[in-house]
């Protein structure tokens, strides 16, 4: 409980902290924006023990497939690449200005402009989805995560940016200038878990800006 006291004092500051910097504006699907320069910077560390705890996650001996949901500028691929991971990468995203981003920095990979509620793509078209840091950011998750669910043929992992909150009650967060930076509930969560026909382990680790983040490996019963 003390930890989690910490998490949302640790929240709050780096919200007010991101609403100076960006000035309170922010769009997700909006090109060359400083803001989302600013956020690029603050993803791009392949190295961070949330990602190193996927790398583990995704040791496999055979190449399997992957979709990265909300990929951003696809440092998720560095990461991969760093652990050797043999993984036949798609990433995906809203934002034109992120996709132009990652396409420039990985030239060999296939990205796709699209929205995680509605994944173009037949079902069970990959191996594994990860969606890192993007249910905190939509209107409504459980849309994502059925999409994500439909699309996979083994598991999805979910990283939350801090761990969920241990009450009932979500906080549902619009940011003035348009875009969600929401923290759920995970009662509610686990709830919405429990309805879907998975099983599902969850594990805690530090994340990039001293929070605690949570990170869900859900698999789908065959
Ligand atoms: C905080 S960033 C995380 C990016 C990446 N997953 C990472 O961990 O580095 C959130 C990303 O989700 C994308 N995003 C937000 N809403 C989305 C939606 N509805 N569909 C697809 N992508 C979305 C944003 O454009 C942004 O790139």
């Amino acid at each position: 409980m003390k930890e989690t006291l910490k998490d949302v004092y640790l929240i709050i500051k780096s919200l007010q902290r991101s609403a100076v910097k960006n000035g309170g504006r922010f769009y997700w699907d909006v090109a060359n924006s400083d803001n989302l320069a600013n956020l690029v910077n603050r993803l791009s560390n392949p190295n961070n023990r949330e990602r190193q705890v996927i790398r583990e996650l995704l040791q496999r001996e055979h190449p399997f497939t992957l979709l990265d949901a909300g990929c951003g500028v696809a440092t998720e691929l560095s990461s991969y690449r760093i652990g050797n991971i043999k993984v036949n990468y798609v990433g995906l995203d809203k934002s034109s200005y992120m996709i132009a981003k990652a396409k420039k920095g990985y030239p060999g990979a296939k990205f796709v402009r699209g929205e995680v509620e509605s994944l173009p793509f037949p079902d069970d078209s990959f191996d594994v989805v990860v969606l890192r840091h993007v249910l905190e950011h939509l209107e409504n998750y459980k849309t994502a995560v059925k999409e994500a669910l439909r699309v996979s043929r083994e598991i999805i992992i979910i990283d939350f940016f801090h761990r969920l909150l241990p009450f009932g009650l979500s906080w549902k967060i619009w940011d003035k200038d348009g875009y969600w930076n929401n923290w759920y509930s995970k009662t509610e969560f686990v709830r919405f878990l429990q309805s879907l026909n998975i099983s599902y382990k969850v594990t805690t680790t530090k994340g990039n800006s001293g929070q605690t983040a949570e990170i869900y490996i859900l698999e789908k019963r065959v």
